[in-house]
């Protein structure tokens, strides 16, 4: 039976980055219909309620409908390492994320991580994300299994590492391939599931190992790749060590069949211009990853000149290197970014940024981000009043984008007061 959702309404007719804020549409008084798991209808409450007289009323008063977020780059494993104090990119990952993805060849532990990481997305109001998981396949299957087991849009990847990784999160060239092959042959496609080919990075990969995946995706171009990019100073320092030859670090992927429109590249803080024309050549896509950036000090993303030179960019928590499971405080922490890079992104632009921005970097806009007929019907209600300084704050609003603002900056997973998934509701409405 149909099911009708009255509430503020947000969603995006074009592109804000590129087109402006005007794109957006927000209705005070709007509607969705959901019918067989999608939307079936957008529009007033009134006229819809007309239109579909037999559908079950969902009224949601002043709480904004929107997409659910998605989250362009994350890493379940590193849930319980969120938030460790005072490393850098590769102290980080060898005192912290190492350890932590060690355990994940028990496959008990990994399901339970997984379960525990959608759960919190899911409360966040996160509906779909793009994982690494592990060197381990059954870090793999236990995150697809807890995502088909919540019905949910999910992208991961085994992540590879032949070198300069402890004993134990090595594979080798050929178990990378082979291992991937069989993980993608296994969920690529299954129900709402894709498969991601996943060199971590160029340093923990050998040449071999970069070329094994690369002909992997050569084999399944439609498959997506994702990978890190120039994300910290001293990293691409010993990225060129480890790849004398190589023109910068764009070019250790490019070398070995790694660049290409379906590849996401993660971080792309510090590009040398010609990665930006060549990711631009491609179609490739970027995320940005805005608390990890500065948890890590890594760096602030350029947005207006990777932008305005055509790159699709999605937004990312990259949870545990980010410090939230938030993609409310993630908006938030790309506006002051964007304040530091003299580039103040819209209320609009942020909101898009962690839809259907996101869903079209990882190649996904189609079927989510965004509230069009037709669609997956995998919506959040959000509370624009969750705290009594939002509220507040809120309460002096002269318009739309002022009265949201205050939960863009200081929201958390208490502005969560619904989530559907498919169409069916897995966050009550409180
Ligand atoms: N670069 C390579 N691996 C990682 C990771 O796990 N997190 C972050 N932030 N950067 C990386
Ligand atoms: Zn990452």
């Amino acid at each position: 039976m149909a099911e009708l959702l009255i509430g503020q309404l947000l969603r995006f007719e074009g592109d804000p980055m590129t087109e402006g804020p005007d794109v957006a549409r927000h209705s005070s008084r709007g509607a969705v219909v959901i019918e067989d798991g999608r939307i079936a209808a957008v529009g007033e409450a009134d006229a819809l309620r007309r239109d579909w007289p037999q559908a079950a009323v969902t009224d949601l008063g002043g709480r904004l409908i929107s997409a659910g977020f998605v989250d362009a780059h994350v890493h379940y494993p590193q849930t319980q390492i969120i938030a460790s104090w005072g490393k850098r990119l590769i102290d980080w990952l060898n005192s912290y994320t190492f350890p932590a993805e060690m355990r994940f060849a028990d496959p008990r532990h990994a399901a339970d991580v997984a379960a525990l990481y959608l759960d919190l997305a899911l409360d966040h109001g996160t509906t779909s994300m793009c994982s690494y998981a592990t060197i381990h396949p059954e870090s793999v299957d236990a995150f697809f299994a807890e995502a088909e087991a919540r019905g949910m849009r999910a992208m991961a990847g085994k992540t590879c590492m032949d070198r300069n990784a402890p004993e134990g999160l090595r594979d080798t060239a050929q178990a990378a391939y082979d291992q991937s092959k069989a993980l993608l042959q296994k969920w690529h496609g299954k129900g709402r599931l894709s498969y991601v080919i996943t060199p971590r990075f160029s340093p923990t990969s050998t040449p071999d190992q970069l070329s094994a995946l690369g002909s992997l995706w050569a084999e399944y171009p439609d498959c997506p790749m994702q990978t890190h990019l120039s994300e910290q100073v001293d990293e691409i320092a010993w990225v060129r060590e480890l790849f004398p030859e190589a023109r910068d670090y764009l070019d250790t992927y490019e070398t070995f069949g790694l660049l290409g429109k379906n590849g996401i590249y993660g971080h792309a803080i510090h590009l040398e211009p010609r990665e930006i024309a060549r990711l631009r050549e491609v179609g490739a896509a970027l995320a940005h990853c805005p608390t990890s950036n500065t948890f890590i000090g890594s760096g602030l993303f350029d947005m207006r000149g990777l932008t305005v030179a055509g790159l699709r960019v999605g937004l990312a928590t990259d949870t545990g290197g980010g410090s939230s499971f938030s993609m409310l405080r993630t908006m938030a922490a790309a506006y002051e970014v964007g304040q530091l890079r003299r580039y103040p992104l819209h209320p609009a632009q942020l909101w898009w940024l962690a839809t259907q921005g996101a869903a079209r970097a990882l190649g996904i806009g189609h079927a989510v981000g965004n509230i069009a007929v037709g669609m997956e019907a995998d919506l959040i209600a959000v509370d624009l009043h969750s705290t009594p300084a939002i509220a507040q704050r809120a309460a002096q609003a002269g318009n739309f984008w002022q009265a949201l603002f205050p939960t863009i900056m200081m929201g958390d997973d208490r502005a969560i007061a619904g989530v559907w998934i498919g169409g069916k509701a897995v966050r009550a409405v409180s």
